[in-house]
């Protein structure tokens, strides 16, 4: 299907022009892309893709907006939102290669549903899908191993991309394989073996995350309820999680070189909590958090990363390495 946007320009799905970012990101900051597109199906997210291409462009891809701060003004080219594509389902049952089917549109959740999930503790989930509503769908299954990301707001491409997590584990424990859209175009689709995760990066290059196959292990209902909710708690009473922020700003940094000190940690022996640019603050609450008190600009928060980065280098000889992305128009496409 083609839809046409205005007399010049055709995409292969729903299209925006000049769409406004900042309500797309927990950060709430940024200004406008040229064009969003919002693909509903993995084939359409590949054309999406092969659309912006064949007009010389190499588009962003957008999840939940969690893990990135997005310039002020508007951004050239395209951004691909992955918004419409939310499914969670359970793979089809016994079959030799449902792996690569099971990604497909036509497949319903009802038509797959093996007899007892805990014969097949596995979940297909395309990248547009949010990672507590994954977590919900697991806990409610009895499928554990996710709990440890329980609390990141993002969606599960970014969360595979960027293999999210933190101290209780992260998304690649539990990935059995990926659907990816290739450097050329084709979608394809890899399993864990041929992949070579490391902490918060997938190391997928230029490749784009469209869903993946989840293993997970059977586990009662309540003890994963109970272990969430404990994580959550904990998670809580240390981060600004009402607040407007992309997460941790800044990677953890090797222990070795700072003494086991996480970055957050390194920020505040430094004296960066409660620092300000403009409308941006870094946590009181959290080191490595910088929060948007309303109305800050991109400029503001991308201001206050490089102060406190600076900081850090300044006071510690430690140069913290950016976990949070930033879309400029200059920057390289991560
Ligand atoms: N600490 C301070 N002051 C601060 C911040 C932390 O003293 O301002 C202390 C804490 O009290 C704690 C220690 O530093 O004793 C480590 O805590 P911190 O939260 O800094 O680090 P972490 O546990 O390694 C990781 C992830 C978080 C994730 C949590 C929980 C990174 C950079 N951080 O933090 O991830 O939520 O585990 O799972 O990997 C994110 O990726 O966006 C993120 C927030």
């Amino acid at each position: 299907m083609v839809f046409a946007m205005s007399s010049s320009t055709l995409w292969p799905c729903v299209a925006i022009r000049e769409a406004s970012l900042a309500e797309r990101t927990t950060m709430r900051v940024g200004g406008r892309v040229e064009w969003l597109l919002e693909p509903t199906t993995p084939d359409e997210l590949a054309a999406a893709n092969a659309a912006a291409r064949d007009r010389g462009l190499r588009p962003r891809v957008l999840g939940g907006g969690a893990n990135v701060v997005i310039d002020d003004g508007l951004l050239p080219g395209v951004v691909i939102s992955t918004e419409r594509l939310r499914r969670v389902f359970r793979p089809l049952a016994g079959e030799a290669g449902a792996e690569s089917e099971t990604l497909d549109a036509e497949v319903t959740p009802a038509a797959i549903a093996p007899p007892d999930p805990a014969q097949d503790p596995r979940l297909v989930v395309w990248c547009g899908a949010t990672l507590p509503a994954l977590l919900r769908a697991a806990r409610d299954l009895g499928y554990s191993g996710l709990e440890g990301i329980v609390g990141v707001p993002g969606y599960v491409g970014g969360g595979v991309a960027m293999n999210a997590g933190g101290r209780w584990g992260e998304m690649w424990d539990v990935i059995e394989s990926v659907r990816v859209i290739d450097e050329d175009g084709e979608l394809r689709d890899l399993a864990r073996d041929e992949c070579t995760p490391s902490y918060r990066n997938a190391n997928l290059g230029e490749r784009i995350v469209v869903g993946a196959v989840l293993r997970f292990h059977p586990e009662p209902v309540l003890v994963i309820r109970e272990r969430m909710r404990d994580y959550l708690v904990q998670k809580n009473a240390v981060q600004p999680v009402t607040e407007w922020s992309a997460g941790c700003v800044f990677k953890n940094p090797d222990p070795e070189r700072s003494e086991g000190r996480s970055a957050g940690k390194l920020v505040d022996d430094c004296g960066g909590k409660g620092l300000e640019r403009g409308e941006a603050i870094v946590s009181p609450l959290h080191g490595n958090f910088i929060v948007n008190r309303g109305k800050a600009t991109a400029v503001d928060v991308f201001t206050l990363m490089e102060d406190v980065q600076d900081l850090v280098a300044q006071k510690t000889g430690i140069r913290l390495e950016f976990e949070v992305k930033r879309w400029r128009p200059s920057d390289p496409r991560e």
